[in-house]
């Protein structure tokens, strides 16, 4: 028997065709199950030291029964170990620490939206929900790898020291705790719309240390144009803010926060982080990285009212505003060789 007849006969078999159609709702219910063990604070226990089920529903307050059920359905999946009746994290669960923004976004922030996409189909049925905290608390986790990285390499490129950082659309407030860490001189002003965002920001500042050097405003980018300006910024961070502003208020309204921050501050840099749709570019989306994220994340804009453009709608955009590209850098490709995200250093047009 030649090694295709053998291939032929296991695709014919119904059980393999079965286990086969099945994959993706097992990888549905472990993203889902890993995001709990991250979210419920199951995986930092497990970090500190090993623990018995008892000890470990004790210490968070878990029903036991459930707990052990929860776990032992993720050592199937040998994402913990039980080891003489203790349960432990294994090596392939300790390498994914580093990624878990991925899953406080896709799974808390969106995971919700992607189960209403049958309902949201229908003409005139409006928006899904989201987690806006869970978003912004997980892009922000997600951004050490891209954004923050990409945003210092912008801000090395400015002519002048930055004294006040103010970041719109701050979700968590990492940037700002970030960059008032790696610039002892810095203050910063971090303005966030969405409660569990600003609640989780308030919270990171405080446990920094750094409420003497960084205030928060709960608003978004247009209501705090027409909030009186307590503070004098010299560069602004909208870190995947554009296109959600572009999405609830339209081209005019990333126009009017653009050219109303221009008014007020006019020698501001701004630095703008977005990232590109290219959803319909084969070539591109055939990227292992593509079809691992940027696919599911186009497919959520679709429904809840942001909307990402290609890099010449932008460009435009900034023209009209009379707003020069100081700079172009894309994120790390070590960590993502997509190009897809992209970084813009902003100054008004000298005329
Ligand atoms: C994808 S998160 C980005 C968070 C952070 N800037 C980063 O780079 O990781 C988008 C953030 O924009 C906030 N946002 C949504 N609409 C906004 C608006 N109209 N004005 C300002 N921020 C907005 C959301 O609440 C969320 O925190």
């Amino acid at each position: 028997m030649t090694k295709r007849d053998i291939e032929i006969m296991i695709e014919g078999n119904l059980e393999y065709q079965l286990i086969e159609a099945l994959e993706p709702i097992r990888h549905h219910v472990l993203a889902t199950g890993i995001y709990h063990l991250f979210n419920e604070g199951i995986y930092d226990k497990l970090l500190e030291s090993d623990h018995s089920i008892e000890s470990l529903a004790k210490a968070l307050h878990f029903d036991e029964t459930k707990l052990l059920g929860f776990l032992r359905y993720l050592a199937n999946e040998g994402i913990v170990e039980f080891i003489d009746e203790k349960v432990r994290l294994t090596k392939k669960s300790k390498q994914i620490n580093e990624f878990r923004g991925w899953y406080t976004l896709m799974i808390g922030g969106y995971g919700h939206t992607y189960l209403q996409i049958g309902e949201k189909l229908k003409e005139g049925s409006g928006w899904a929900e989201r987690d806006s905290g869970q978003v912004g608390v997980g892009s922000c986790q997600m951004s050490k790898f891209d954004a923050i990285p990409l945003t210092r390499s912008l801000m090395a490129e400015i002519p002048k020291e930055c004294k006040y950082l103010l970041d719109v659309g701050c979700g968590e407030g990492l940037y700002l705790v970030e960059f008032c860490r790696a610039f002892p001189n810095l203050k910063a002003w971090g303005v966030e719309p969405s409660k569990g965002g600003y609640q989780a920001a308030v919270e990171l500042v405080r446990r920094s240390g750094l409420e003497e050097r960084i205030v928060l405003t709960n608003a978004s980018a247009l209501e705090l144009l027409e909030s009186p300006f307590k503070h004098e910024p010299d560069f602004l961070i909208v870190g995947y803010v554009l296109q959600e502003v572009l999405g609830q208020d339209g081209e005019s309204g990333v126009s009017k926060f653009l050219t109303g921050i221009l008014e007020r501050f006019p020698d501001i840099y701004i630095i703008v982080i977005e990232i590109e749709d290219q959803i319909t570019n084969k070539k591109i989306m055939g990227h292992s990285m593509s079809l691992a994220f940027y696919n599911p994340y186009y497919l959520l804009h679709y429904f809840t009212n942001q909307r990402l453009e290609k890099l010449e709608f932008w460009e435009r955009l900034f023209e009209k505003c009379q707003l020069e590209v100081k700079a172009k850098k894309f994120a790390d490709i070590n960590v993502d060789s997509t190009d897809l995200t992209v970084g813009y250093l902003l100054h008004r047009k000298q005329s």
